[in-house]
C-alpha cells in the first residue's frame, strides 16, 4: 500500500524558492547499508556505534577501529545509490535553490550525482593526520593499519565525526543557515536523535518553514502542523518528484 502524497506537500514543493533537506541513514538503508539503530552486522555485533565511534575506542584500539572503518568503506564501495538519492539529485534540478545536508558518512549522495553536499559528521571516504587534521583521500595500507600520516607519522583516522566531537564548524553553520532560510524543509530517514543534527528540523519549522518528515518510525517529536510520512524513501521520493512535477518521471 502506497502512502498517499499530501496535495498541501506537492504545492509546498512545487512553489518553494529554497528546499532544504536533511538526510540520514535510513536513506541509504536500500542501497543495503545497515542503519545506526539496527543491530550492527556479523564482526561487530557485539560492540555498539557509541563504543566504537569515539576517539577513546581509537586511541585503545587503533588497528580495530581502522579495521571496522575499513569494512564499512568496502560495503559502501560495494553499495549502488538507490532511487531515493537520484530522485533527490533530480530534485535540485526543479526547485531553485537545494541545500542537501547528511549525516551519512557512505558518500551514496556524492556518488549520486549530488553536488555541495554539506555532510555535518563527515565521511568515511576521506581519512585525516590524528595529529595535525590534514586529509588524504588517498593512504598506503600497506605502511600500517592504522597508516601514518605521510607527513608527521601521526596515525590516520576516518575523517568522520566521533561521539563527543564537534562537528565541522563550516559544515555545521551552512546546515543552519539553510535551516533558517529555506520555505520547505524535509527530513528524510532519521532518527533525529543526535544533535545538533536533531535541531535542524524545528530551526525551519520555528522560522514558519513548511515541514515535511519521511520516516518508518515517524514520531510527533516536531510538535504542531507539519507532514509526517511513513514511508520508505527509495520509494516515496521518486513519487513524490514525479507528483510535483509529472515530466520528471
Ligand atoms: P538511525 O539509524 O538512528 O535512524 C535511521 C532512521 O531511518 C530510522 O528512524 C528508521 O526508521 C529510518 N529508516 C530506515 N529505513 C528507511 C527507509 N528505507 N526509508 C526511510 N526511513 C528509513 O540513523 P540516523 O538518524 O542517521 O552519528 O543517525 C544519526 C546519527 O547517529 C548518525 O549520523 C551517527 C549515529 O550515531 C555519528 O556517528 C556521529
Amino acid at each position: 500500500m502506497e502512502t498517499p502524497i499530501p496535495t498541501g506537500l506537492i504545492t509546498a514543493l512545487r512553489t518553494a524558492r529554497h528546499v532544504t533537506i536533511l538526510t540520514g541513514a535510513g536513506v541509504s538503508a536500500e542501497s543495503g547499508i545497515p542503519t545506526f539503530r539496527d543491530a550492527l552486522q556479523g564482526l561487530w555485533a557485539h560492540f555498539s556505534p557509541e563504543e566504537l565511534a569515539t576517539p577513546e575506542a581509537f586511541q585503545r584500539h587503533p588497528r580495530l577501529i581502522w579495521e571496522w572503518y575499513a569494512a564499512r568503506r568496502n560495503d559502501v564501495q560495494a553499495a549502488l545509490p538507490n532511487p531515493g538519492h537520484l530522485a533527490l539529485v533530480a530534485l535540485a534540478r526543479y526547485v531553485p535553490r537545494l541545500s542537501l545536508i547528511t549525516q551519512n558518512v557512505d558518500g551514496l549522495h556524492t556518488r549520486a550525482g549530488s553536488s555541495d553536499v554539506i555532510e555535518l559528521h563527515g565521511t568515511i571516504m576521506r581519512v585525516r593526520c590524528s595529529a595535525d587534521g590534514t586529509t588524504y583521500t588517498q593512504w598506503d595500507e600497506q605502511a600500517g593499519l592504522p597508516p601514518p600520516c605521510p607527513d608527521c607519522g601521526a596515525p590516520l583516522r576516518p575523517d568522520v565525526v566521533w561521539f563527543g566531537e564537534l562537528l565541522p564548524e563550516g559544515a555545521l553553520i551552512r546546515a543552519r543557515e539553510a535551516a533558517m532560510q529555506c520555505d520547505l524543509f524535509l527530513s528524510i530517514g532519521t532518527s533525529g536523535q543526535v544533535e545538533p543534527a536533531a535541531s535542524l528540523p524545528r530551526l525551519a519549522y520555528n522560522r514558519g518553514a513548511v515541514l515535511a518528515v519521511i520516516n518508518l518510525d515517524v514520531d510527533d517529536r516536531v510538535q504542531g502542523h507539519y507532514y509526517a510520512i511513513h514511508a520508505r524513501s527509495g520509494e516515496f521520493l521518486p513519487r513524490l518528484l514525479a507528483a510535483t512535477w509529472p515530466e520528471a518521471a
